[in-house]
């Protein structure tokens, strides 16, 4: 389908596109995700995903789900949090995103780690399934961000902590000029290298744009069911880890 033949409220450029054609976007660039991933943070994506799964907070034999999963990257850390007495299942619509994962934790022989087909915004799980859930840089692309955490929240049980990383854009200074920089000339560069003719080299940046600011996600993360919900940005601001702990309801 051509972007002529699109609803007026999706655009590349403006960072929406229907969830097809998200799906569509990362089965296209599934084969150097992870390259490109390394080489637009000078790997310290690998970190911040630690990190992510470290705010998790669960131990050995805990069950977490990896939402928006992609090639895996998290839930092969989170597994190694659970370990062979626990389980993740990681949880993604893009089936090419989803083999490249599969071929990784197949390679690290993580019995414990799966992965699954499903949508984000309809999980495919009875509430209070898992002890935690995450989200690494998938958050952004769901067309509804408020039904995608309520949708975590709902199969996190009550106290459990649900984890979101993201990209967001800075406030102020050095930083702020370095993430222009970043965002309007290497990402596009970039997709355009990988996903030549199509929406990833528009749609990244615009997508990073149109989302909200930390104090705004976390508002939207409590209005959602959590609460303490805390952020911290890494990568010098570039990036940020929001962590609430799903309410337990009044007695
Ligand atoms: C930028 S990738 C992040 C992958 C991985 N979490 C990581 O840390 O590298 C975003 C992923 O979100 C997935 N995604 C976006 N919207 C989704 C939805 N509604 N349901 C399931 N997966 C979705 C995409 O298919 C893609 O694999």
């Amino acid at each position: 389908m051509s972007d002529d033949n699109l609803p007026v409220k999706y655009s590349a450029e403006a960072g929406t596109l229907p969830p097809e054609r998200v799906q569509a976007m990362f089965d296209r660039i599934a084969r150097p995700y992870d390259a490109m991933n390394r080489v637009m943070t000078g790997g310290l994506d690998v970190r911040w995903r630690r990190l992510a799964a470290e705010a998790t907070e669960v131990g050995a034999g805990a069950s977490v789900l990896d939402c928006c999963c992609g090639t895996a990257d998290l839930t092969l850390e989170l597994a190694k949090r659970v370990g062979p007495s626990g389980e993740v299942v990681g949880l993604d619509f893009a089936d090419r995103m989803l083999d490249r994962g599969r071929l990784k934790i197949a390679k690290h022989g993580v019995d414990q780690a799966t992965l699954i087909h499903g949508d984000a915004l309809d999980l495919p799980f009875e509430d209070d399934r898992f002890a935690a859930a995450t989200v690494a840089f998938g958050i952004r692309n769901v067309a509804d961000l408020g039904l995608g955490f309520r949708e975590l929240v709902r199969v996190v049980r009550p106290g459990g902590k649900v984890v979101c990383l993201e990209i967001t854009t800075p406030e102020s200074g050095v930083v702020s000029k370095f993430h222009s920089l970043w965002f309007d000339r290497l990402v596009p560069g970039v997709g355009r290298l990988v996903d030549k003719g199509n929406a990833a080299y528009t749609y990244l940046p615009a997508s990073v744009k149109r989302f909200p600011g930390t104090t705004s996600l976390a508002h939207v993360m409590y209005e959602a069911g959590l609460e303490d919900v805390r952020f911290r940005t890494l990568g010098g601001g570039i990036v940020a880890l929001h962590v609430g702990t799903v309410r337990r309801s009044a007695a």
